[in-house]
């Protein structure tokens, strides 16, 4: 059976691609989804990918993805630098998850500089612009398989 990686992105990236571009972008979310589905379909990889902007939408897909999801690819957004309960629902979840920002976060105003998230998150990957998915799932395609 093939592996399902969950891609959970948070408020306002439903607007990538029209959403302040010289920060973010031209590409939409859709773009990203398109070439995410191409490399994990190289890569024998399953997607589910999702957009939400209310945060307990999100917290539930996480509890989902228990079940689901071999790991998460999450791009949290605002909630990355508010969001005790998002960072509680990856405390439930036992896979690797790699946290994803276009932008780097870490160069923009101090509220940006941390992220509940990242405590949780094996990797880390900001300020590459959309290619951060793609090489969030390239880690997944690096991994072995578990029971193999
Ligand atoms: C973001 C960075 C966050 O600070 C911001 O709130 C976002 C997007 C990024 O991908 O660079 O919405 O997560």
């Amino acid at each position: 059976m093939q592996q399902v990686i969950y891609v959970l992105n948070g408020p306002n990236l439903n607007l990538l691609g029209k959403r302040q571009p010289e920060i973010y972008g031209t590409e939409t979310l859709a773009d990203i989804e398109l070439k995410m589905r191409a490399k994990a379909k190289q890569q024998g990889l399953e997607l589910d990918f999702f957009q939400s902007n209310h945060e307990g939408a999100i917290v539930d897909k996480i509890h989902e993805a228990r079940e689901m999801a071999a790991g998460i690819i999450i791009n949290p957004a605002a909630y990355s630098h508010t969001s005790v309960a998002i960072l509680d629902a990856l405390n439930t979840f036992d896979a690797p998850v790699i946290e994803v920002h276009i932008s780097n976060i870490h160069q923009r105003e101090a509220f940006r500089h941390h992220s509940w998230v990242s405590s949780r998150a094996e990797g880390v990957i900001a300020g590459l612009g959309t290619l951060g998915y793609l090489l969030a799932l390239e880690y997944f395609a690096s991994m072995p398989v578990a029971g193999a």
